[in-house]
């Protein structure tokens, strides 16, 4: 049997450790398996540019970050498009069948799993293992890199509090999660920020501004504000997609994080600084609890392999590790649920999300009251 890693996307930790779940599993239950490692993920399917693993290559890197194939990004809408004569899907194909593989492994996030769907449905034995520090792949409740990831922000957001609170400042800290709030959310609350800003829930800058009077009306003397890079204010969500792009793309590769904080410089009374986690957030070394789940996910995947149970995506449900079929989530996002029990619970204790629910269900009722009142005038007029 011969099978092919690849590791395509961003990085994160645990890629490795995942790997080696497989390979491990594999090398141990199927005697003639051999590994073929494509360099830097699809771009080393396409040009076929690969190594042959050995099972020493596995061994030593349960914990260690990056990735040993190395990692690069081919959009998923570019896949299907020939550039300069060069047809992409095809040369995966060829690449699979010249190489005469049993089975590929991809491990990705969302962009690259649609593309594991694609050369599924082109009739390659593909299977994928969720990694993304996003945790936004939709049917797993987790995916690998997302608790290394919580760790760093944690830990960056712990440390900035005590230059935070020498200098009285308010600090608006960006936290990577692309277009979903888990990750911010998530440290946002280890680190105890009293303002999380996330994309789902789009924010009302003088909300922001309000709490941070609170706190210094608490006595407070600093405060540290998690905000999401996708955090969206109100009046930007409600723009037409293009606008939105036209808007981002002015900022000229500042980001939401300085919006924010130039807007709170003239609503409050502090020093604002801001300051971006950035990449080091997908860096180093996976926490235990990544090992662990990557390892776990390693060998389910390596059990569809044997078990020739192809076209599907390997996830967590409920603290079990098991399977969904790839086209299940090619194409979705998971989202913070903004109805759920950790931001509910989160609002029950005072944090402030940048909005103002109360505020928004009494200016509905309000509304829905006057329009009440005018049909009942209306029918009594006529
Ligand atoms: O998907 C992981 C992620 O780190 C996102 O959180 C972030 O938006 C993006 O990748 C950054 O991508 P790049 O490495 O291409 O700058």
């Amino acid at each position: 049997m011969r099978v092919g890693f690849l590791t395509s996307g961003g990085d994160c930790q645990a890629l490795n450790a995942t790997m080696r779940g497989i390979a491990k599993t594999l090398y141990r239950n199927v005697p003639d398996v051999e590994i073929i490692g494509f360099i830097d993920g699809y771009k080393g399917l396409m040009y076929g540019n690969y190594k042959k693993l050995k099972p020493k290559d596995f061994v030593g890197i349960l914990d260690q970050g990056g990735t040993i194939l190395g990692s690069s990004r081919c959009p998923f809408k570019m896949m299907r498009v020939i550039e300069d004569g060069f047809d992409k899907v095809e040369a995966m194909k060829k690449t699979y069948y010249d190489l005469k593989l049993d089975a590929l492994a991809v491990l990705g996030g969302n962009g690259s799993l649609k593309s594991a769907n694609m050369l599924a449905q082109e009739g390659l034995n593909v299977i994928g293992l969720p990694k993304t520090i996003d945790n936004d792949t939709w049917g797993t409740d987790y995916t690998f890199g997302y608790q290394s990831a919580i760790d760093i922000a944690t830990h960056y957001l712990d440390e900035i509090k005590t230059t935070a609170a020498s200098h009285h400042r308010v600090m608006v800290i960006e936290v990577m999660g692309h277009k979903v709030g888990h990750i911010c959310l998530s440290a946002g609350i280890a680190s105890g920020c009293e303002i999380i800003l996330i994309p789902e829930i789009p924010y009302d800058i003088n909300e922001v501004a309000a709490a941070i009077k609170r706190r210094q009306a608490e006595g407070k003397t600093y405060t540290v504000i998690a905000c999401a890079e996708g955090a969206i204010s109100k009046e930007d969500a409600l723009l037409k997609k293009k606008k939105y792009k036209e808007k981002v793309a002015a900022r000229n590769g500042r980001s939401v994080v300085h919006e924010v904080a130039e807007e709170l410089a003239q609503l409050c009374d502090a020093e604002i600084r801001v300051s971006c986690i950035g990449h080091a957030q997908r860096g180093g070394r996976p926490v235990p609890y990544d090992r662990m789940i990557s390892t776990r996910f390693g060998i389910e995947g390596a059990r569809l392999i044997m078990n020739r149970s192809f076209g599907r995506l390997v996830v967590l449900y409920h603290g079990e590790v098991g399977s969904i079929p790839l086209e299940d989530t090619a194409g979705k996002l998971d989202y913070v649920d903004v109805n759920g029990k950790i931001v509910e619970n989160i609002r029950l204790m005072g944090v402030c999300l940048g909005d103002n629910p109360e505020a928004e269900e009494e200016a509905r009722r309000i509304a829905k009251e006057k329009k009440k009142a005018k049909r009942e005038k209306k029918t009594k007029e006529e």
